[in-house]
């Protein structure tokens, strides 16, 4: 086998060329010292608090996208891009700690949440703080940065805000789903993309293919992280199924399942109209669902996704990130495979 035939696998995404590997590796570890370092605060507790979720794992999904998408310009793995994975980062963990209060999540990465292993203050400071250090190393990249942090940040509590709220009156259900996943979802992912971009020295256009090819796996991201709270147990996921379900939050599965005829369909239109506490309840309706139409019909729109995601890359030239940008596309839909 040639260096370009061993396949390397990171985080569940195939890297099929060797530097590439080595050079996402390296990123990596770089990243997790830099993560580390940047929470140290000479009050250790809120140093324990925010080490917590770093230490509990995750997929560094947005750090590896970032890193990838660093190695597509001229200028690949400029230091800057380390910083930017960072950064997008901390924003995510800082939107766990305050997501996971919201919907009184009591598991995390495997671990307990926050809110369940301090309390909802803790959970919340925590993710305060971790946004605080998230803007202070942003400020490293300069104002262009910093502006799209701001502009990225307010979509995605926009898109936390807008589910909460859940759709207006005569709103169609799907439409406010899509736009709920690309603004909590997507705006991050798309921005992972869009650093890594810009400070590896893409063109503008290229820039532009990244930030749209995140966007776009970023919302297909979020319809398997759905599929998953119905479909997966709590070993794979590390959270607990039907969370969902008990913050009354009607996901792309559920949508399709209650458009359903029968007494599956009708049944379903009961027990999904207002959040479930009941643990009865709850494991009817994940027992419904299993069975439905639903997730195969959210598989689908995952694998339209994937297909104009990959799309996107057409604008990148060809060289081993861009195929490793569309074994990331794989991966965001083989979790629900
Ligand atoms: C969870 O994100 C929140 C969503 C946007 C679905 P991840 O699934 O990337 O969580 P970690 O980082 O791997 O824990
Ligand atoms: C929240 O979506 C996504 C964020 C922006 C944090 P979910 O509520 O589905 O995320 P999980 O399932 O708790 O990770
Ligand atoms: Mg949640
Ligand atoms: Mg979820």
């Amino acid at each position: 086998m040639g260096p370009r035939d061993e396949i390397h696998e990171i985080a569940g995404v195939q890297l099929l060329d060797r530097e590439l590997a080595r050079a996402v590796e390296e990123g990596l570890s770089l990243v997790e010292e830099v993560l580390r370092r940047e929470v140290q605060s000479n009050y250790e507790f809120v140093t324990e608090t925010s080490l917590h979720l770093i230490d509990a794992g995750g997929k560094r999904f947005r750090p590896l996208f970032t890193l990838i998408a660093g190695l597509v310009g001229p200028k690949a793995g400029a230091p800057e891009v380390v910083t930017a994975a960072v950064v997008v980062e901390l924003i995510h963990l800082a939107t766990l700690y305050h997501d996971d209060v919201m919907d009184a999540a009591t598991m995390r990465r495997g671990a307990k949440s926050a809110n369940a292993r301090w309390d909802n203050s803790v959970a919340i400071l925590t993710g305060d703080f971790l946004f605080a250090h998230a803007s202070r190393l942003v400020a490293a990249l300069g104002p262009e940065a910093v502006w799209i942090v701001a502009e990225t940040f307010a979509k995605l509590v926009t898109g936390q805000m807008r589910e909460t709220r859940g759709p207006r009156q005569g709103e169609d259900g799907i439409a406010h789903y899509l736009a709920v996943v690309s603004e909590k979802t997507g705006s991050l992912i798309a921005t992972a993309g869009r650093y890594g971009a810009m400070f590896s020295g893409c063109s503008p256009e290229q820039v532009s293919a990244l930030r749209r090819f995140g966007e776009v796996i970023g919302s297909a991201f979020q319809i398997s992280d759905d599929i998953i709270d119905i479909a997966s147990e709590q070993a794979s996921s590390g959270k607990t199924p039907g969370t969902d379900l008990r913050e009354g939050v009607s996901t792309l599965p559920m949508l399709y399942a209650m458009e359903a005829g029968g007494a599956t369909g009708a049944r379903l239109r009961e027990l999904l109209v207002a959040p479930l506490s009941d643990d009865a309840l709850v494991d009817e309706a994940l027992g419904l669902l299993r069975g439905s139409d639903g997730i195969a019909r959210a598989r689908d729109a995952l694998g339209e996704r994937a297909r104009s995601a990959k799309a996107a890359l057409a604008a990148l030239p060809d060289c081993p990130a861009r195929d490793a940008l569309a074994s990331l596309t794989e991966f965001v839909v083989s979790r629900v495979g």
